[in-house]
């Protein structure tokens, strides 16, 4: 038993649940980070009553709700509006420009893939309210999905805290795209109106709606193995239309020995045009 109660694990429970969250998420942990999967399954372990071999065998059925509670606890989801700031530049003034004038009609599909508490895919429909002005006048998607459930729910909520508003964005735009609810702080509901949140993997896109002339997946693959960023370069390539885009972040990169896409950059920020 460690102090809190909880019983220790074992060499092979450990390099279990490393395989385990692997093969569910892609992110790559190793024995180094015993400490880190211990620290957040205690509190899984108590809130099911269980110990970690129970748990391992609860978790391995896949959809339970042990499991979606591993891979809440295991997922990294730090963000902040508009992140790292020169991908919306890119947005603003290179991509969605450019796609205007190439397709006059068209909708305009962007995705937010791995989008955590859903301050990306927010900050795009501002981009996006910034550009085209009437956001009723043509037909823009953002859809944004992640691989936890609790995030998922959270981000389609669209409700901040004074801390989170303020972390990337400035007064102006906290009152000109937020209604003040009690202490928090609501999403405007035009920019709700163009923006769906569910729950996908990216490394397993049965499910993914449609194709996107833009993706952002920033802030995921520095979390994957080698193969994992393989398939997910490869799944993203398929997601995106043709002369899509995809943006990734600021300290990734795309090792394309698969030839999908070529590097560019504009605005600050490097993206990647598709290959048709
Ligand atoms: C650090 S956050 C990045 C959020 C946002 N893209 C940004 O750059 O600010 C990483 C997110 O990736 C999600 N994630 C990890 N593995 C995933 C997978 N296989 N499929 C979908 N989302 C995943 C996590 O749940 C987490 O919310």
């Amino acid at each position: 038993m460690d102090s809190i109660g909880n019983t220790v694990m074992t060499d092979g429970e450990l390099d279990q649940f490393i395989d385990h969250v692997r093969l569910e998420t892609g992110i790559n942990l190793d024995t180094s980070k015993r400490y880190l999967l211990e620290s957040r399954l205690g509190p899984i372990l108590q809130q099911f009553s269980m110990n970690y071999s129970e748990l391992l065998r609860s978790v391995v059925i896949g959809g339970s709700i042990e499991n979606q509670a591993l891979i809440s606890a295991i997922t990294t989801n730090e963000t902040y509006f508009f992140r790292d700031e020169h991908p919306f530049n890119l947005l603003k003034y290179k991509l969605i420009p450019d796609f205007l004038r190439n397709n006059q009609n068209a909708v305009v599909r962007i995705a937010s893939a791995a989008c955590s508490s859903g301050q990306e895919a927010y900050s795009i429909a501002m981009v996006l309210k910034e550009t085209l002005f009437d956001l009723t006048e043509r037909s823009v998607q953002v859809q944004a999905f992640d691989i936890s459930d609790d995030i998922v729910t959270a981000a389609s909520k669209g409700q901040y805290s004074k801390f989170e508003v303020e972390r990337g964005l400035s007064e102006e735009k906290i009152h000109r795209y937020f209604d003040c609810v009690e202490d928090r702080y609501q999403v405007k509901a035009e920019l709700c109106s163009i923006v769906s949140f569910s729950k996908q993997n990216i490394l397993k896109p049965a499910g993914m709606m449609g194709k996107y002339n833009i993706i952002f997946c920033r802030n995921v693959v520095n979390y994957f193995g080698l193969k994992d960023r393989a398939l997910l370069f490869d799944n993203l390539a398929d997601m995106l239309l043709p002369e899509g885009v995809l943006v990734i972040g600021a300290t990734e990169f795309i090792n394309d020995q698969t030839g999908n896409f070529v590097k560019k950059s504009d605005k600050g920020s490097v993206y990647y045009e598709k290959i048709d």
